[in-house]
């Protein structure tokens, strides 16, 4: 959809509305939704936990099952089992063929949501290319037991358990632990080992420790759930991490944002890293944790310069918007693509480079510069994939810039002046005059 309206090109709401469109920085709130991250560009750099959960809204073509019905008409497809050992809205569901074993702690209404989500298809390393090893002071940790390319799928899993946030949050403490430890019980051995071998002392405390939050509607917009995925969970934090995750529906994949050498540490970050240190130290600390990470033990003059870094590249992407949304782009200049990729590599933003490309791609494809245009929107293309996945909504759009300039609605605004943007027809030959 917002595809189509950005292909429709210039008239459609000028040049600003593309461009907002095309960088739309609140994607990495809805896709990296781990519970414990703080997303700058969220609206609460608070765990999510500590937020008061806003109940489900009853959505249309959810599923006309009543929040607490638990009768044979709700019954699931095969193979799920339940509604079991319910206590008021809340059931246990388990399917014993989503990944290694699901079991689900929610309403009836979002588990008919759930039986009917896509389950992953099981992409990742093949076995041996990764190993579990322990790290001094951090207790388990995964390793590179290959070369890794950056972009491959290292793993692609569904949650051990999902479970319904405000069950988690509001059901009184002794119903919930009996639904957790039915939950636990249900898993498969194996799985169950994997679940309880995760930090925390109790299962409530496990949940805290190692979720992510998911989104059971399809539309990963409402009803939020906490998915715990026990092999994801090994991955140890760093600010800088190797590994980048996204979730759609209740599918986790971790992807590699580097190339990653044998004997390497995989690492995800737990928060979003585009902070500043002490942004990111507290964050961390909100859930006990102390940063031991390379980027939290620079010397200070090495982190008074990432903290630096990570300020102009802010002040650069608010200078580009407001620039963005004057007519014509008016005073944006192309050195502003180049200086953002280049403050964004230097500070090693591997996992969060899709922004900076997507924008140096269109500034420079405005100016009608084609070399440059193309090889930002390819590595915009290729850092989209990897960081939103193939359903990125700017991903068309810069493989059609890095495929063919001359055709994309960003080419050449800037090369010709006097006509309105909104106006001037798509005419490769006048834009190329400039
Ligand atoms: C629950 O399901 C039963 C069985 O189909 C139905 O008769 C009943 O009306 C439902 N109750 C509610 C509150 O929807
Ligand atoms: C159904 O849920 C509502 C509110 O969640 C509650 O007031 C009601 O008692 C429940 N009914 C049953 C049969 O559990
Ligand atoms: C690492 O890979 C080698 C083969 O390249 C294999 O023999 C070995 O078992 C692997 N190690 C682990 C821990 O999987
Ligand atoms: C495109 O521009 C050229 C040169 O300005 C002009 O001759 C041609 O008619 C234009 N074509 C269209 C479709 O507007």
């Amino acid at each position: 959809m917002h595809t189509l309206s950005l292909l429709a090109g210039l008239s459609a709401a000028g040049l600003a509305a593309a461009f907002h469109s095309h960088v739309d920085t609140t994607t990495s709130c809805l896709w990296s939704p781990l519970v414990r991250e703080g997303q700058a560009t969220c609206a609460s750099p608070r765990p999510v936990l500590k937020q008061k959960i806003q109940p489900d809204e009853e959505q249309p073509g959810l599923g006309r099952a009543s929040q607490n019905n638990t009768s044979k008409e709700h019954a699931l497809p095969d193979p799920w089992v339940g509604p079991e050992k319910c206590h008021g809205q809340f059931c246990l569901f388990f399917n014993p063929k989503a990944g290694d074993g699901l079991s689900l702690l929610t309403s009836a209404r979002i588990a008919t949501v759930a039986a009917d989500l896509p389950f992953p298809l099981n992409l990742g390393v093949e076995p041996g290319a990764i190993y579990e090893a322990q790290v001094p002071g951090k207790g388990a940790g995964l390793f590179a037991n290959r070369t890794i390319r950056r972009g491959e799928i290292i793993m692609q899993r569904t949650p051990a358990l999902l479970i319904q946030s405000e069950l988690h949050i509001e059901l009184d403490p002794a119903a919930r632990e009996a639904l957790y430890k039915a939950a636990v019980n249900r898993m498969p051995a194996a799985s169950r080992e994997r679940f309880l071998g995760q930090i925390g002392d109790t299962v409530y405390d496990k949940v805290e420790k190692n979720s992510f939050r998911v989104f059971v509607d399809g539309e990963n917009t409402h009803s939020p759930h906490l998915g715990i995925y026990p092999e994801v969970s090994k991955m140890n934090h760093d600010c800088r991490p190797n590994v980048h995750y996204r979730l759609r529906d209740i599918t986790h994949t971790s992807v590699a944002v580097r190339d990653i050498q044998p004997g390497e540490e995989l690492t995800i970050s737990y928060i979003f890293g585009k902070a500043p240190r002490a942004t990111r130290l507290s964050q961390l600390e909100d859930w006990g944790f102390s940063c031991s990470c390379q980027q939290c033990t620079l010397p200070p003059k090495e982190a008074g310069a990432s903290d630096s870094r990570i300020r102009q590249i802010q002040a650069l992407e608010d200078e580009i918007e407001t620039l963005m949304s004057r007519a014509r782009g008016e005073g944006i200049r192309p050195e502003m693509g180049a200086k953002l990729v280049e403050l964004y590599l230097a500070e090693r933003l591997d996992a969060y480079l899709s922004p900076a490309y997507t924008r140096a791609a269109l500034i420079y494809s405005m100016f009608g510069n084609e070399e440059r245009a193309r090889e930002y929107a390819r590595e915009a293309a290729a850092a989209l994939e990897r960081e939103t996945g193939p359903y990125a909504r700017d991903l068309e759009s810069m493989r059609e810039l890095a495929e063919n300039p001359k055709r994309h609605w960003s080419w050449a605004i800037k090369a010709t002046s006097g006509t309105p943007v909104a106006e001037r027809p798509a005419n490769k030959t006048q834009a190329k005059k400039g």
